[in-house]
């Protein structure tokens, strides 16, 4: 690197500041990424979406071959744990290796170091060997990401404590693992060793489960996850962990008051959530301003109060996604540009990445109901669609909540086999302002899961064909 002078600095390359950062060569933009991680793809490639999804697609073949026999598959299976990491690690790789080249492909310099905003137009970047860089440019795009928010009085050592990252790669299926939170972590991790044999608990302080969650979906959701061997304890609140080089002990008493409980375990998760991450960027001495939670403010074109100076992703405020934090960085770099970058946040799908999955897109319920919108609703359950029986996956259901005047799609709620997949159908229409009646008449295809979505689109006017 002999020229360090930038259109636009991005500070962190993950989902956020990698996608930028290669729009924003696109766009013409002399750009220069800096991550102070060794690979790119921020937490999701390296500790998030991918080693995470990897180890719930392995994990779900194994299951389903330890119970292949209703299709006629027998045998004894058993499971070598070291080549399912090993698989895991090498998915990880194989991808962050390939946004180097997409840097490459697109001329985006990437900055090997922990990067600090001396003042606007300037990042101080310490290298690994400890080396000083200094980068001008007229932008400074910071996407640095989320970190783990600790529980008070709690102390993740990654051995016996762990966070997400460290239940990516324990060294051996727990007898006992016990969850400190029924968010989506904790619901897909918990899934991933429950499968591979672990007795899974769940420790919850709210009295349900994914608390953002239609109600409805939530509770066939937990129905459905108890049905399949996790264990939850609500409205329990974590008092103390003790951990020792061979267990940890969880103790949680009811947050209502009573009587305190012990659970025993070879692991605990600690998954309540993550927090913005922020640390030796530097900011209080620029005076970026943060909010309440700690996340960096912006106004509607990702503009910090500093001139020059942008944030997106996780740490700024919005769902923490990994497809939330790449629109915000396109849209930022277009805005740089001079069009007219924009993400509609009303409809950012979510999706837990269970058996059965959970996808959602637009309002829940409960949402509606405390707007005073007249809504109507469709429901579909998956027990009657043929796609779903072929597969014997058929447990959940597709519900689509519509304007009880106008019928456009305010929400869909999808639990089954694929949903993460099957929101997609639903995103594009409601982002064309459909309504139940246009889904209701586009022709699916047969035999298909997606023939569910159409299903719920006529129910919403009580004239669906299969139920
Ligand atoms: P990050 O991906 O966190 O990237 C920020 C990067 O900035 C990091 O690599 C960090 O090293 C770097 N950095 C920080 N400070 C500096 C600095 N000063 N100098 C240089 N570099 C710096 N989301 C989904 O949408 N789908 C999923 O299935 C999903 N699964 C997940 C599973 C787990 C276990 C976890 C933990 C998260 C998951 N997420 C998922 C969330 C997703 O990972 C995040 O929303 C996404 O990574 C946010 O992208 P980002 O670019 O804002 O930040
Ligand atoms: P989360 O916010 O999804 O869930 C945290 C849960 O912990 C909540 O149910 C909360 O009520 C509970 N909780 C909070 N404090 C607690 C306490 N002291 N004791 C017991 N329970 C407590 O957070 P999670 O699961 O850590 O995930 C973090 C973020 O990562 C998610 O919000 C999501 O944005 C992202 N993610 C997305 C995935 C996906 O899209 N499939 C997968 C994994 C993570």
């Amino acid at each position: 690197m002999t020229d360090t002078t930038y259109d636009l600095i991005v500070i962190g390359g993950g989902p956020g500041g990698y996608v930028a950062a290669i729009r924003a060569a696109q766009l013409g933009m002399k750009v220069a990424c800096v991550e102070k991680r060794g690979s790119l793809g921020g937490t999701c490639l390296n500790v998030g979406c991918i080693p995470s999804k990897a180890l719930l697609h392995s994990s779900e073949l194994f299951e389903e071959a330890k119970h292949g026999q209703k299709h006629g598959i027998v045998g004894k299976i058993s499971l070598d744990l070291k080549a399912l990491l090993a698989r895991k690690d090498e998915v990880v790789v194989n991808l962050t290796k390939g946004i180097e080249g997409l840097f490459k492909k697109n001329k985006v310099d990437y900055v090997i170091g922990s990067g600090m905003i001396a003042k606007p137009g300037q990042v101080g970047v310490t290298t690994p060997d400890g080396k000083s860089l200094l980068l001008v440019a007229k932008n400074i795009l910071i996407a640095t990401g989320s970190e783990v928010t600790p529980l008070p009085g709690v102390t993740v050592d990654e051995k016996r404590v762990v966070s997400s990252t460290g239940a990516l790669s324990l060294p051996n299926v727990p007898k006992k693992l016990v969850i400190i939170g029924a968010g989506v972590i904790g619901l897909e991790l918990g899934s991933v060793w429950r499968r591979l044999g672990a007795e899974v608990t769940v420790i919850e302080f709210l009295d349900r489960i994914t608390p953002a969650m239609d109600m409805e979906v939530s509770r066939q959701f937990q129905k459905i996850l108890e049905k399949q061997g996790i264990q939850f304890k609500l409205a329990m609140k974590v008092s103390g962990v003790k951990a020792s080089n061979k267990d940890v002990v969880v103790s949680a008493e009811p947050v209502a008051g009573g009587k305190a409980e012990d659970f025993k375990a070879d692991y605990a998760l600690v998954a309540i959530g993550r927090r913005p991450y922020t640390q030796g960027l530097g900011l209080k001495e620029i005076g970026v301003e943060l909010d309440e939670r700690g996340r960096v403010k912006v106004d509607g074109h990702f503009q910090t109060n500093v001139a020059g100076i942008y944030a997106i992703g996780d740490v700024i405020a919005g769902p923490m996604l990994a497809h939330k934090a790449e629109e915000d960085g396109i849209a930022a770099v277009e805005t740089m540009a001079g069009q007219s970058g924009h993400v509609n946040y009303n409809l950012v799908p979510s999706v837990v990445y269970t058996m059965p999955e959970v996808a959602c897109v637009g309002k829940t319920e409960e949402q509606l109901k405390s707007e005073n919108v007249q809504y109507k609703v469709g429901k579909f359950p998956f027990l009657a669609n043929s796609r779903a029986r072929t597969m014997g996956n058929t447990d959940g259901f597709v519900k689509i909540l519509a304007d009880a005047k106008t019928d456009e799609v305010y929400g869909v709620h999808i639990i089954g086999p694929q949903a993460g997949t099957m929101i997609a159908e639903a995103a594009i229409a409601m982002e064309f302002r459909a309504s139940s009646e246009d889904i209701a008449r586009t022709c699916h295809s047969h035999p298909d899961l997606n023939e569910a979505i159409k299903e719920a689109a006529l129910a919403v006017d009580g004239r669906a064909i299969h139920i």
